[in-house]
């Protein structure tokens, strides 16, 4: 059988996430992203539409790396001003029953105990339906922000994830028994202490004795999702992801790096399959190729290639404002992200950029490939990426918003389902159990190693 398409919706709690000066478009309600509202809509939305999740990204700092500045992201609003995506998840959760909640949370900057609560905590407002992206950060103005001079090194940024990796999964896994909970009025006792364990950590960067705060949550760990393909990147996603989310603009680009990924589990002692991976997709899709090539003139006369640049170099630590706009993008090494860099020098040898070819490219749904048409040419297009990556779905940005998700739910998702390529409707139980067919981590995921209660 043909391999089922997934669906997830790419989206920031700002104005312009990857399509920047959109926001200037008569039908975009991107700026109505402070009120919850339209959030509520959004979510309804994509559960009409089946969608496995809405992904959240977040930043922590602010694009300022464009003209050394932050001048240009302010003025294009590129991911600032920008709210903290947690917030958002236990309104949408109230409003629907089966979407799931992809967060981003970057580990760099919080320390594991209170953020395994949080995380704890919206497992059981969304009944299981939350997942955790999990990001070390790529911009110096976080570090900043924190009080740091800088970030750690990009590698070292891993190694750092590791160790909190061990902490919050003992404290998700290790601490509370299953029935350590009696709420029994009889004897007066809420929770049996005997079933409810000290976790002790001394790790090269974290140190910890306590018990977790929350009572076990219907996942107990989130749904780990997670989007480096560095080699260390890899190595990484090949322990601990169970979701990666990519980002690249051709298949000639994504398909080795699914590979890479798929090997970097198996090198782990995990399934191939144990990874589902989500590449970055934007679909302009019309009634017909016609309407759809018309929408997208429409788009591109907001298209503001000064934000995309602005994105771009945070993205990858160069200042674009002291290139050429017809120089052609070199590869260099620094500390930001490596593969947002790659995707425009070295990932596709056949493939060089201008500087101008990116500040178009980006306007519109980032990095990621674009495809535009009617409901049968998407379809199309993205069964050939499916088939020719072995990619497991698209994490889908948004040109305006929400009419790119309207359209995609009114108009895409019945042509893929009408192929059999899409579900008819959600499985049961928490997103784990969606996603994966079980609730809890599987078998053979490292934090299983320090899950000593189990379902
Ligand atoms: C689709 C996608 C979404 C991402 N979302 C975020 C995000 O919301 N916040 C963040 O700090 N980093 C985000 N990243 C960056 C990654 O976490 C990572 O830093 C980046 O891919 C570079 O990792 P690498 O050098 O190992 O390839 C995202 C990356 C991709 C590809």
């Amino acid at each position: 059988m043909a391999k089922q398409i997934r669906l997830n919706a790419f989206d920031m709690n700002c104005v312009v996430h990857q399509s920047p000066g959109l926001w200037r478009h008569p039908r975009d309600r991107s700026r109505d992203y402070k009120s919850l509202r339209p959030w509520i809509e959004l979510a309804q939305t994509l559960e009409r539409g089946l969608f496995d999740g809405l992904f959240l990204a977040d930043v922590l700092g602010v694009y300022d790396v464009f003209g050394d500045t932050a001048d240009a992201a302010l003025i294009h609003a590129t991911q600032v001003p920008v709210n903290d995506p947690l917030l958002l998840v236990p309104a949408m959760a109230a409003a629907t029953e089966n979407l799931g909640f992809g967060v981003t949370v970057t580990l760099s900057y919080e320390p594991p105990f209170p953020f395994a609560r949080r995380m704890s905590t919206l497992d059981h407002l969304t009944d299981g339906r939350i997942g955790w992206n999990i990001v070390t950060g790529y911009l110096n103005s976080a570090a900043k922000g924190l009080g740091e001079t800088g970030q750690r090194g990009h590698d070292d940024r891993y190694a750092v994830a590791e160790d909190y990796m061990q902490v919050v999964y003992k404290l998700w896994e290790g601490s509370w028994e299953n029935d350590a909970v009696r709420a029994d009025p009889a004897s007066g006792v809420f929770t049996d202490p005997t079933r409810v364990h000290r976790i002790r950590h001394d790790g090269p960067h974290y140190k910890l004795d306590a018990i977790h705060l929350c009572e076990p949550s219907p996942q107990r760990t989130p749904v780990l999702y997670q989007a480096g393909t560095s080699p260390a990147g890899r190595g990484f996603a090949g322990r601990h992801a169970e979701c990666v989310f990519m980002s690249g603009p051709s298949k000639q680009v994504v398909a080795p790096r699914v590979a890479a990924i798929r090997k970097a589990a198996v090198e782990a002692g995990r399934a191939a399959s144990d990874i589902l991976v989500f590449t970055l997709m934007t679909v302009i899709v019309a009634e017909t190729d016609e309407a759809a090539e018309a929408l997208m003139a429409d788009y591109c006369r907001y298209a503001d290639p000064v934000g995309a640049l602005t994105l771009m170099s945070g993205w990858t630590g160069v200042d674009f404002s002291r290139l050429d706009p017809d120089q052609v993008v070199e590869h260099v090494d620094n500390e930001a992200g490596r593969s947002a860099l790659e995707n425009i020098t070295r990932a596709d040898p056949n493939r060089r950029w201008t500087v101008r070819e990116v500040a178009e490219h980006v306007c519109i749904g980032g990095i990621g490939p674009l495809i535009v048409g009617s409901p049968r040419t998407v379809a199309d297009a993205l069964e050939a990426w499916i088939d020719d990556t072995d990619v497991d779905g698209f994490n889908l940005a948004f040109a305006v918003r929400p009419e790119t998700f309207e359209a995609v739910v009114d108009l895409l998702v019945p042509e893929l389902q009408k192929r059999g390529r899409y579900k008819q409707a959600y499985a049961p139980g928490p997103l784990r159990e969606k996603l994966f067919g079980r609730p809890r981590l599987a078998e053979t995921h490292p934090a299983r190693e320090v899950a000593r209660f189990r379902a």
